[in-house]
């Protein structure tokens, strides 16, 4: 018994000698402390020993733990060390070296300059409508039947505007207008609202024009509004806009949802009404169509004509940033360089 107290000590102190790493180490001691090992088993086994065996074997197997228990442990500090040296030597961290840079991001020109102009006519008492009263994908009964848009109007031909293959009614608004009718199926009169967007047109693109630009709709209705009312909110918006009075023009036009209409024009910022690519050589730039709302609109949405009267306009974002930035072509608001964007 005693010489096999012994081998076990020496096969353990071998075996401790012999690991190479802390995972070795818990091996030996399960192998030589657990409740299943040898030793453990010749101790659980004392009391079928006389006393004096008892005595002599039992004192010495607990010796023996003790010291494979001792060394064991000495062992296990070592290779632990040893190993998060190693570890702290392979996962080193240069400090000196530069972090990771993450630049800041701003809002898109166009973001900054719808939420100018909304700003200016929250000013002057209109309010931004809700997302649902201005969807992008439109109906051809909100962007042209309730306008009063003839069937054949050309606006309504598949050359002009995106048709989808969701159902053959289905569109990309070609303006904003549509949210003149969601408007005032929602509410009743007095209405004072602004509704900025998208808008789709498939045309040729070029400096001046885009299959895709943003649209700013205005429409007021109450009771005695006139072109006077038009005309004052206009001038005052381009006032504010452009931080001082600059030339305009009101020239007549036709649209089939307002009577009369008008096309304003500010004076090309690039030429200074010379003539040049971006205002194809007339000189004066077209920032958006306004008009009195038509009494066939009104009729659409059962507003009394004869109690009520409005106004309704539709400006060009992007043009409106071009003139304001001195911007020359449209198409670089949508190629996302940054060189380009991080000016504004
Ligand atoms: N929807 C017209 C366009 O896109 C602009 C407009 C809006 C004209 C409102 C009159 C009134 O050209």
């Amino acid at each position: 018994m005693q010489q096999t107290l012994e081998n076990i000590r020496e096969k353990a102190l071998a075996a401790i000698q012999n690991a190479q790493n802390t995972d070795n180490i818990e091996d030996v001691k399960i192998e030589f402390l657990s409740r299943k090992s040898e030793l453990n088993n010749i101790k659980k086994n004392l009391k079928d020993l006389s006393n004096e065996d008892k005595r002599i074997i039992g004192s010495l197997a607990n010796k023996i733990a003790h010291e494979i228990e001792e060394k064991i442990n000495e062992k296990y500090q070592q290779l632990y060390q040893k190993e998060l040296n190693e570890k702290l030597e392979k996962e080193r961290i240069d400090i000196t070296l530069p972090g990771s840079y993450t630049p800041y991001g701003k809002e898109h020109l166009l973001t900054q300059t719808i939420n100018e102009i909304v700003e200016i006519f929250n000013g002057m008492g209109f309010s931004l409508v809700h997302n649902e009263n201005s969807p992008e994908v439109e109906t051809e009964y909100f962007n042209f039947d309730m306008l009063n848009i003839p069937k054949d109007h050309p606006a309504r031909d598949m050359q002009d505007t995106f048709y989808t293959k969701v159902a053959p009614n289905v569109i990309l608004r070609s303006q904003t207008s549509g949210a003149q009718i969601h408007e005032m199926l929602t509410q009743k009169p007095p209405i004072r609202v602004v509704a900025p967007g998208r808008v789709y047109r498939c045309e040729a693109v070029s400096a001046r024009k885009n299959n895709l630009f943003h649209q700013i709709e205005g429409l007021l209705v109450d009771k005695d509004i006139t072109f006077a009312d038009l005309k004052g909110v206009m001038n005052e918006f381009i006032r504010i806009y452009f931080g001082s009075a600059r030339p305009t023009r009101f020239r007549n036009s036709f649209f089939p949802f307002t009577e009369p209409s008008a096309e304003i024009d500010v004076q090309c910022i690039m030429c200074h009404g010379k003539g040049c690519r971006v205002c194809s050589g007339t000189g004066w730039l077209e920032i958006l169509g306004a008009g009195m709302v038509d009494p066939n609109v009104l009729r659409n949405v059962e507003i009394d004509p004869e109690i009520y009267s409005g106004f309704a306009f539709g400006m060009g974002v992007e043009r409106l940033a071009m003139l304001k930035w001195a911007v020359d072509d449209i198409r670089l608001f949508f190629n996302n360089d940054v060189r380009f964007l991080k000016q504004f």
